[in-house]
């Protein structure tokens, strides 16, 4: 098993780079296989579950090659087979394999999908996307079957706007007959940067950002070379720390519009910020106010930036409210952050949060990605030695968050016990 260990109280100085989107990439691989030819990804982050869709697309005949940050997808000679539990259960994301099997095949044979046990998280919405789209679905256990004669476009309601949801049907669609339109489709800029890749193969995607997304089926696509975008999430974790424990810290390679929720409540918070064209310099202040959020689907505050945010708010004076709106399970950080000297109380899905309080090294869980981060968040800040367990949740998501982090004066150490 490996093991965090963090000793706190140290000032973060220097440059982070951010790696590419992980919601992004993991989504761009599954779609390259509906290309007829080779596609080339670059700013691919090297984390594990870029790692286990390679495995996917290997067992699927599918030829990869990485170099560095890149990735090189030849689907020549893919093969339809059923992808098996032990590959799908490895992330969330296999389930992109559903729609890009499905828009290629008419027909795919998979399980059901992995991930961070952060709510129920059903896929109800992406199998009613496929119906719609004319595909049959056969559940048998965990093991979904979905097939069709023929895909056709048509209207189609999001109940929710799920980023899932919205790219799944997209990679159905787009080589579906005549024309789809998903209307409350989600606005992330992951979904913008799936559809521009699409569209570099041929597709014909428009209004991916809006909440109606039109997609007019093409009979072929063909390999392209494509860019991931900058991790916000990543980097919005790394903004957190530095207005936790930076000192003159320079979040790198970012796009700062994709962070306005985050920015916008630091500044509420009086957090010292400086924002450049990619970049953001951030400095710990004093005397945080406090602050309420509540999470939404995109341009709202990001579900997966409220962990480390509570971590931050431990720190502001007096009392902040967080409420959680998209996963039923997402404050499992909290009897951890409580355990190390934080005032945080839960109540249905919100956290009363009652701060400053010192916190104290311990040894915490990661139980899942952005817990995770929330306590490595606090570790950094804490008194003492902090021994992280369960990182593998981390690294499914985080790259080299260990190197970043000693580069800028952290003194974080990995270790298998
Ligand atoms: C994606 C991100 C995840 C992020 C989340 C919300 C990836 C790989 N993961 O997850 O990091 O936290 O968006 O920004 O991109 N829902 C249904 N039925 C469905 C689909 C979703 O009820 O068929 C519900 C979910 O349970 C949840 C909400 O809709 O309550 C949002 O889920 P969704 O946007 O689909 O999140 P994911 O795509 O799983």
């Amino acid at each position: 098993m490996k093991i965090l260990e963090i000793t706190g109280g140290t000032k973060l100085s220097g440059t982070i780079r951010i790696s590419g989107a992980k919601n992004s990439a993991v989504a761009l691989i599954p779609a390259a296989i509906l290309a007829d030819s080779k596609t080339t990804i670059c700013n691919i982050p090297e984390i594990t579950d870029t790692d286990n869709l390679c495995e996917i697309l290997n067992h699927l005949g599918v030829v990869t090659k990485r170099a560095s940050e890149s990735i090189i997808i030849d689907p020549s000679n893919i093969k339809n087979n059923e992808i098996d539990e032990e590959y799908s259960k490895k992330l969330r994301a296999s389930y992109y394999f559903m729609g890009a099997l499905l828009g290629k095949y008419k027909k795919v044979v998979m399980y059901f999908p992995g991930g961070c046990s952060i709510g129920a998280r059903p896929i109800d919405l992406h199998l009613k996307g496929f119906e719609a789209l004319g595909a049959k679905v056969h559940i048998e256990g965990n093991k979904y079957t979905v097939e069709a004669e023929k895909l056709v476009g048509c209207p189609i309601y999001l109940d929710f706007a799920s980023v899932g949801a919205t790219i799944n049907i997209m990679l159905a669609a787009v080589k579906a007959e005549g024309k789809t339109t998903i209307d409350n489709a989600a606005k992330e800029p992951e979904i913008v940067n799936v559809a521009t890749f699409l569209n570099n193969m041929g597709a014909h995607i428009t209004g991916a950002g809006t909440s109606t997304i039109k997609i007019e089926g093409v009979k072929h696509l063909h390999g392209c070379f494509h860019e991931v975008i900058p991790d916000r999430i990543e980097a919005g974790t790394y903004i957190i720390i530095g207005s936790l424990c930076g000192d003159n810290l320079k979040i790198d390679n970012i796009i700062p519009e994709h962070l306005d929720s985050l920015i916008s409540k630091l500044q509420e918070i009086g957090a010292k910020l400086e924002i450049g064209p990619d970049y953001i310099i951030i400095s710990k202040g004093e005397n945080y106010k406090t602050t309420n959020i509540k999470t939404a689907p995109y341009p709202g505050f990001p579900t997966d930036l409220q962990q480390p945010f509570i971590t931050l708010l431990t720190q502001c004076s007096g009392e902040s409210k967080v409420e959680e709106t998209i996963f039923e399970n997402r404050f499992m950080n909290v009897p951890y952050l409580c355990q190390m000297g934080s005032d945080i109380s839960i109540r249905n899905q919100t956290a009363t949060i009652i701060g400053p309080n010192k916190l104290k090294g311990k040894e915490v869980v990661a139980t899942d990605l952005r817990a995770g981060a929330s306590l490595v968040a606090a570790a950094l800040v804490a008194d003492g030695k902090t021994m992280i367990t369960n990182v593998e949740h981390i690294l499914r998501g985080y790259e080299n968050i260990v190197e970043k982090l000693t580069q800028v004066g952290a003194k974080i150490k990995s270790r298998e016990i």
